[in-house]
């Protein structure tokens, strides 16, 4: 009997086998437990003998069923461990870092180099209406300068009879916003993103401008100058060579354009040698019906604007050949000028 319960226990595979074995030997009904059910109607002799041996058989039993199980538990854990196994002394996977977008790093540069010259950061909403983005810098609606800046324009809204809004065609909208909010004197900025029908290698149709505006007593042209080439030379790290060429902006009078001298060669541009020139910026002093519409007596104050394309000199600046790259979000290009980790 002995033998043949712990070749059973020996043989049982898992837990269930195991209480099929500890049932059929000291189960109630189990072989070992019937045995023991005998020994009342034995003599007393036979019973001494009897009784002694089946209670070792019992805990021999049972004490085999326990280790059984311990063993069996034992290696349930180390299966466990096995597949569960981890190696913390591998190395771990590359995760690339990202960066901040060599746009976004030029207006930062842009806004810190104006704070220097006393100009705060001031907001406009790139969904702009036709009042902000174009009459109220004097461009009314029969104006060729609103053919030329290729507008896209929004739906209106069902029911109204105003223009349609569109997407802003330039930063100066925000001069308006920015006066009519805290009036002269004042010296803002405004960076952010404009949109115009336009694609080539220095036009996309998404851009970014920064806007600027300065209106106080006697501010001049002179001092416009300044501050521009007092910019470019702290952006570009050296005085670079500049073009100011006339030119005409119905929300400045006098109107001027800003080249900057630069080379286009073995796809690279290089900013402040060479025989070309990229145009960077539009600039003026402000036209007093723009101060009017703004709510400012032109008496009371006169001052300069200008407006930069900040993708045109962050192109100079990394000597970058094509605008579109920017957009194109491609991590190798990214990663080639050293904007991606
Ligand atoms: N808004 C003009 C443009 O986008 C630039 C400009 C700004 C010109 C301010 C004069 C004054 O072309």
């Amino acid at each position: 009997l002995k033998a043949k319960y712990l070749d059973l226990i020996a043989n049982a595979s898992d837990e269930a086998a195991i209480e099929e074995v500890r049932l059929a030997a000291v189960g109630k009904k189990g072989e070992v437990s019937l045995k023991m059910r005998e020994l009342g109607k034995m003599t007393p002799e036979e019973r001494q003998v009897a009784g002694p041996a089946l209670n070792a058989l019992k805990d021999e039993i049972n004490a085999a069923l326990t280790a059984k199980k311990t063993a069996l538990a034992d290696a349930a854990l180390e299966e466990r461990l096995k597949s569960e196994w981890l190696d913390v002394t591998l190395p771990s996977r590359h995760a690339r870092q990202g960066t901040v977008h060599p746009i976004s790093q030029v207006t930062e540069e842009v806004m810190a180099i104006f704070a220097d010259m006393g100009f705060t950061v001031a907001e406009g909403p790139q969904i702009e209406s036709d009042w902000y983005n174009f009459d109220a810098l004097n461009i009314p609606s029969h104006h060729s300068a609103r053919a030329e800046m290729d507008t896209f324009y929004m739906k209106t809204p069902e029911g109204s009879n105003d223009a349609p809004p569109v997407l802003r065609t330039h930063t100066s909208p925000v001069q308006i916003r920015a006066l009519e909010k805290n009036g002269a004197p004042i010296r803002v900025i405004a960076p952010g993103r404009v949109y115009r029908a336009d694609y080539d290698q220095t036009h996309t149709p998404m851009f970014n401008q920064v806007e600027g505006l300065a209106i106080g007593k006697d501010i001049s042209m002179a001092n416009l100058k300044w501050v521009l080439e007092e910019f470019l030379s702290a952006f570009f790290g050296k005085r670079v060579k500049t073009r100011f060429r006339a030119s005409h902006f119905p929300f400045t009078e006098p109107s001027a354009e800003v080249d900057v001298q630069c080379k286009w060669e073995d796809g690279k541009v290089t900013v402040g040698e060479g025989d070309d020139w990229l145009e960077i910026l539009g600039s003026g002093m402000v036209h007093p019906k723009v101060l009017e519409a703004a709510g400012v007596d032109p008496n009371e104050g006169q001052g300069f604007a200008f407006g930069i394309g900040i993708d045109r000199i962050a192109m100079l600046k990394y000597g970058i050949p094509d605008l579109r790259a920017f957009f194109d979000s491609d991590l190798r290009w990214l990663r080639h000028y050293g904007f991606s980790a």
